[in-house]
């Protein structure tokens, strides 16, 4: 497997409660799968592919790419990784997303489609 996740926990502290983003997540991605995670809003996609990203840390759990937990990365390591590794589109830019829902929308006269890709390329 290139990309694991074992336990992977991210609870986001609210005022008063605990949102459970993540509660204990376990994928397994093999060399050159493609992989599409979907979800109804608010169940966690884009929170999962900033773990697997490395730009954001979990609460528990780990993320282990090509044998390496992230959690063991220094810092300056994680800069390098994320520089040299990966790619990310984010949701909330709204570059790719505005035309693409402005396509939907035309065609299928729906707007709510929003999306983040995460690339992850391992030498
Ligand atoms: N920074 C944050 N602080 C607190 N709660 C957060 C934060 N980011 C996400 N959440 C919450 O975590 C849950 C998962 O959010 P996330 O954005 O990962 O969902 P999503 O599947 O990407 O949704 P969408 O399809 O709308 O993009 C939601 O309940 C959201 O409100
Ligand atoms: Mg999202």
């Amino acid at each position: 497997m290139i990309l694991k996740t074992r336990k992977l926990k991210k609870h986001y502290a609210q005022s008063e409660h605990v949102v459970k983003a993540l509660d204990g997540v376990d994928i397994d991605i093999k060399k050159g799968e493609f992989v599409s995670i979907v979800g109804k809003s608010g169940s966690g996609k884009s929170t999962l592919l900033h773990m697997l990203g490395g730009l954001d840390n979990q609460t528990s759990g780990e993320v282990i790419i090509d044998n390496t937990p992230l959690s063991q990365m220094t810092s300056d390591e994680m800069t390098i990784y994320r520089r040299r590794n990966i790619g990310f589109v984010f949701q909330s830019y709204n570059l790719i997303i505005q035309s693409l829902s402005s396509v939907i929308d035309f065609h299928q006269k729906r707007t709510l489609i929003r999306v983040s890709v995460l690339k992850i390329r391992i030498t």
